[in-house]
């Protein structure tokens, strides 16, 4: 399985904070945005990711992840030159995937919660058979997002793209799974009303088929969006919030390459050593405990 994080976009509702600089580089308490997406594909053990952004933006994922070979990992980049769907992350990202099942995050998608890691690898087992896995979030108004609909028995009825009048509460989250026959489906799209390439659409694809599957997260979970000055804000706290009552970092890359054996024990405490900040002294921490 290979990862895609899409981190394009124009964000304009950001204004004028994402004027000069992309949203999904932005701090969320002490760390770029981008490292909570990194992180989830990492949960869910995947090592190869390409990073998809504008021609302005990926230079500066580049400088801040380069390839990947400090956390253990290989990281790829790829152009958006225009921001027309999500479903033309598995068009960009054809060549890279070759074939392969895929897993799709969005780059200003963060989560975080008791059993996500087992049910990240339940996702990935999933798919190795065939299929697509998609989540769904209970959310008071779920107007902006993918809508899922579901019969008595939890069978998926519907997907929607932003409906008007929501068929259910359940949103669907900016994380995708799907088995190696995704770009070929994603190539043959056509554009919405709104002209985009909607990824809702690919998901429907696999709804015809029978091979949609959706699991939902439990009401404990935190699905954090990020997508107004307002919610960014409480995104940080939130994480803020997490790490200095716990002393446990939310999305520490170099720890999860590092838990996942990725680096070794003295290599983590070479990662900590280069910085000279709390972040720094966590990862020298952890070292240390061994
Ligand atoms: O966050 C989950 C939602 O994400 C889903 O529930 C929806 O089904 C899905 O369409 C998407 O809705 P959004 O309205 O959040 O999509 P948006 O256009 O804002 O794009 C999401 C992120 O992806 C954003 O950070 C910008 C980036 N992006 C977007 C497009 C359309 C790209 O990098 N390239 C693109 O072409």
């Amino acid at each position: 399985m290979k990862g895609i994080i899409l981190a394009g976009g124009s964000a304009t509702r950001l204004y004028p904070l994402s004027k000069a600089i992309s949203k999904q580089i932005m701090p969320v308490y002490d760390k770029p945005m981008i490292y909570y997406p990194l992180s989830t594909l990492m949960l869910a053990g995947i090592r190869e990711v390409l990073v998809i952004s504008t021609p302005r933006d990926l230079p500066m994922f580049e400088e801040l992840l380069g390839d990947g070979s400090r956390i253990g990992m290989k990281l790829a980049y790829k152009v958006q030159e225009v921001p027309n769907g999500l479903a033309q992350a598995f068009v960009l990202g054809r060549e890279f995937l070759n074939g392969e099942p895929g897993c799709l995050i969005l780059g200003d998608n963060m989560f975080y919660g008791q059993h996500f890691k087992a049910m990240l690898h339940e996702a990935v087992e999933s798919v190795r058979n065939g299929g697509a896995c998609v989540f769904g979030y209970e959310v008071a108004d779920p107007r902006a997002y993918g809508v899922v609909e579901f019969d008595r028995d939890g069978r998926v009825l519907s997907l929607e793209e932003k409906p008007a009048n929501p068929k259910s509460n359940y949103a669907v989250p900016g994380l995708y799974f799907y088995d190696g026959t995704v770009c070929g489906k994603a190539a043959d799209l056509q554009p919405s009303a709104r002209g985009e390439y909607e990824i809702t659409d690919l998901n429907k694809l696999y709804l015809a088929e029978g091979t949609l599957k959706v699991k939902l997260f439990s009401r404990g979970f935190a699905w954090l969006d990020t997508g107004n000055c307002d919610s960014l804000l409480d995104a940080g706290n939130f994480i803020a919030t997490i790490q200095n009552r716990q002393g446990f970092y939310v999305s520490c890359i170099e720890e999860i390459a590092w838990r996942n054996g990725w680096i070794s024990t003295g290599h983590l405490a070479d990662l900590g050593k280069e910085m000279k900040t709390a972040y720094g002294r966590y990862l020298e921490r952890l070292a240390a405990k061994g």
